[in-house]
């Protein structure tokens, strides 16, 4: 079978490696492997999105579709009030996103592998934060991350995801608009674009 970034037990050669980098003003160090989204770098459309994120000072966030751990090791960073979860289908990517949050010296992380919102079923966030898999398919995997995200957000909370305009931009937009309604563009840099919406207060 065909190995991704997302598919659940990577098989291939463990290749470790080490991304060092500044986010949101602070340094920080990322251990990666093959097998994992990015493992070389931090990704153009990811450090969009931590550069633009909009974190709660306290409350809870979901980080879904962790990969190693960027998004939701830099929002601990910023915000140490704020309880931190970081979920991914990928078993190597949960592992190295849990020894990331150790390595960076953040706390209140809790990291979960499985399937979109499965491993946190029945809790609440007031900022689900990604970089979605839209190579694992728009309809499979995408579109269950948008529908799903009014189930799991308090009222006011926010569903903020990076895309590549021409890459699924358009479709994830509408997806949003859909089943959240506004959606602002927080940031567009290098083709991609942070889209950000709210669930009603209603
Ligand atoms: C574009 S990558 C972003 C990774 C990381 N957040 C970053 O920005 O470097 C998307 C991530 O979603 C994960 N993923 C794919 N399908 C998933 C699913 N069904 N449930 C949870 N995570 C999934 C992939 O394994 C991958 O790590």
């Amino acid at each position: 079978m065909t190995e991704h970034y997302f598919s659940e037990r990577p098989t291939s050669k463990l290749k470790r490696g080490l991304v060092r980098c500044n986010l949101r003003g602070q340094n920080f160090e990322f251990l990666t492997t093959s097998g994992v989204f990015s493992h070389k770098r931090i990704d153009t459309g990811t450090r969009l999105l931590i550069e633009s994120m909009i974190l709660p000072e306290r409350g809870a966030m979901l980080d879904l579709g962790c990969g190693y751990g960027p998004v939701g090791v830099v929002a601990s960073k910023l915000k140490p009030r704020l309880r931190v979860w970081m979920t991914d289908i990928n078993e190597r990517a949960a592992a190295l996103a849990e020894e990331n949050a150790r390595r960076n010296g953040v706390e209140h992380i809790k990291v979960r592998q499985g399937h979109l919102y499965d491993p946190v079923e029945g809790l609440f966030f007031d900022a689900i934060v990604s970089n979605p898999p839209i190579s694992a398919g728009m309809s499979r995997v995408v579109k269950p991350l948008v529908m799903g995200a009014g189930d799991h957000l308090v009222r006011g909370g926010s569903l903020q995801l990076v895309v590549q305009s021409n890459k699924g931009g358009r479709t994830l937009l509408a997806m949003m608009e859909s089943y959240l309604g506004v959606v602002e563009v927080v940031a567009r840099k290098s083709g991609y674009r942070v889209l950000r919406s709210e669930k009603s207060l209603e």
